[in-house]
C-alpha cells in the first residue's frame, strides 16, 4: 500500500490530504479563503499568502490526525509546485520541504492541473480508465483540452487564449451583482432564466481546439449594463430592464456549448475512449448534461467536493509518480506558469 500526504496552496484554498494507492481518501482537509476574498470579487494574492501561512500547519496536522495513520506510514509528500500564485505556492512548497526533511520522506512536486486530472481516480466507480482519454480541465485559472495517453502522459490540444472558463463565470457574476464566486451563483439563477433570451457570441479561434471567452464577457457587458460615463467607475451598473436570470442562462449556454462542441470533436478525432472533466467549473450541471448529450462516449467528472481545489487530488497524482519511481529534490522551485504536457516533469 502506498500512502501519500498531499499539500495544496496554489490559489485560495489551504488543503492537505492523505490518500492510499492513489484512490482511497483517508483524510481531506480544506481551509477555504472564499470569505476573505469575497469583498474584493476575486482572489487577492497578498491576502491569500498570509492566510496560507496562518492555516497550513493546522491543516496538515489535521489531515494526518484524521487519516489515523502514523507519520512513519507516509511514503512521500506531494505538494503543488505550480501553476498558481507565486506567494501562495511558496507557502505550501516550503512547508512540504521542511516536513520532508524532518521526517526523512521523499518529496514530489505536482502540477496542479495534473492534480485536477487525478481527482477522477478518487472514486470507487471510476477506477478502470482505459487510455487514451480526452481531458477537459475547466477552473478559475485554466481551460485546457488534453489528450491523455497514459499515466503522466499528456498532449495539450488547446486552451483558452484569454479568460479561463471559471474566470468568465466570476466576471459575469460580478457584473450581474451576484456573490463571489460567480460560477455556482450563475448556475443557480440560470435555472429560472431563459437560455435563448440573448444570442451571445461563440468565439471563433484560429486553432480549432483553442477557446476565447473575453468576447462573450464583453457582449454580456454591452447587453446587460449601462455604458459608464464617469471615469473611474469600476463596476458596470446593471440595466434596470434586464433580467439577471435570462442573462445568466444565456451566458451559461453560450459558454457551455463552446466547451462541449470542441471537447466532443477532439475526443472523436483522437479516438478517445471517454471524456474526463475536472476543475471547479466541472461542477456545473448544465455543462455535465450538455456534454453527455453531445457525445456517445462515457463522460466522467469528480464528485462535487473534488471538482474545486483540494489536496486529495495532489496526493493521488503524487501516488502514480511515486510508484513510477519519480522523486524531486529538496531544492525544487515553484513554477507559477507551468503548462501540462508530456515534458512537464523534465527538470
Ligand atoms: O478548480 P477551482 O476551485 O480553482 C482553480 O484552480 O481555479 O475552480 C474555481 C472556479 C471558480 O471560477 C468558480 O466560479 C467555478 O470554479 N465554479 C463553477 C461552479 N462551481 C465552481 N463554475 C460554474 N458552475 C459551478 N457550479
Ligand atoms: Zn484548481
Amino acid at each position: 500500500m502506498t500512502t501519500i500526504l498531499g499539500i495544496e496552496s496554489s490559489c485560495d484554498e489551504t488543503a492537505a490530504a492523505v490518500v492510499t494507492d492513489g484512490k482511497v481518501i483517508a483524510s481531506n482537509i480544506i481551509a477555504s479563503q472564499i470569505d476573505l476574498h469575497a469583498k474584493y470579487g476575486g482572489v487577492f494574492p497578498e491576502i491569500a499568502s498570509r492566510a496560507h501561512i496562518e492555516a497550513i500547519g493546522h491543516v496538515v496536522e489535521s489531515a494526518i490526525a484524521d487519516a489515523g495513520v502514523s507519520v512513519n506510514k507516509i511514503d512521500a509528500i506531494a505538494v503543488t509546485r505550480g501553476p498558481g500564485l507565486v506567494g501562495s505556492l511558496l507557502v505550501g512548497i516550503n512547508y512540504a520541504k521542511g516536513l520532508a526533511l524532518a521526517l526523512d520522506k521523499p518529496l514530489l512536486g505536482i502540477n496542479h492541473l495534473e492534480g485536477h486530472v487525478y481527482s477522477l481516480w478518487l472514486t470507487e466507480a471510476q477506477r478502470e480508465i482505459v487510455f487514451p482519454v480526452l481531458v477537459l480541465i475547466v477552473s478559475g485559472g485554466h481551460t485546457e483540452l488534453l489528450l491523455m495517453t497514459g499515466h503522466g502522459e499528456y498532449t495539450r490540444l488547446g486552451g483558452t487564449l484569454d479568460d479561463a472558463a471559471g474566470e468568465a463565470f466570476d466576471k459575469v457574476g460580478r457584473m450581474l451583482g451576484l456573490p463571489f464566486p460567480g460560477g455556482p451563483n450563475i448556475e443557480r439563477v440560470a435555472l429560472q432564466g431563459s437560455a435563448t433570451a440573448f444570442d451571445f457570441p461563440r468565439a471563433k479561434t484560429d486553432s480549432s481546439y483553442d477557446f476565447s471567452f473575453s468576447g462573450l464577457k464583453t457582449a454580456v457587458k454591452r447587453e446587460a449594463t449601462v455604458a459608464s460615463t464617469r471615469q473611474g467607475d469600476k463596476d458596470p451598473v446593471l440595466r434596470a430592464d434586464v433580467s439577471v436570470k435570462d442573462v445568466a442562462a444565456s451566458f451559461q449556454k453560450a459558454l457551455v456549448s463552446t466547451l462541449v462542441e470542441k471537447t466532443a470533436r477532439a475526443a472523436k478525432e483522437h479516438k478517445a475512449t471517454e471524456i474526463l472533466m475536472a476543475g471547479g467549473v466541472s461542477a456545473n450541471q448544465a455543462l455535465r448534461q450538455a456534454m453527455r448529450a453531445q457525445t456517445e462516449l462515457p463522460v466522467r467528472y469528480p464528485p462535487l467536493n473534488l471538482c474545486t481545489d483540494n489536496a486529495a487530488m495532489i496526493a493521488a497524482a503524487g501516488c502514480f509518480r511515486y510508484e513510477a519511481g519519480l522523486r524531486d529534490d529538496l531544492d525544487m522551485d515553484v513554477k507559477p506558469m507551468w503548462a501540462l504536457n508530456s515534458k512537464t516533469y523534465e527538470r
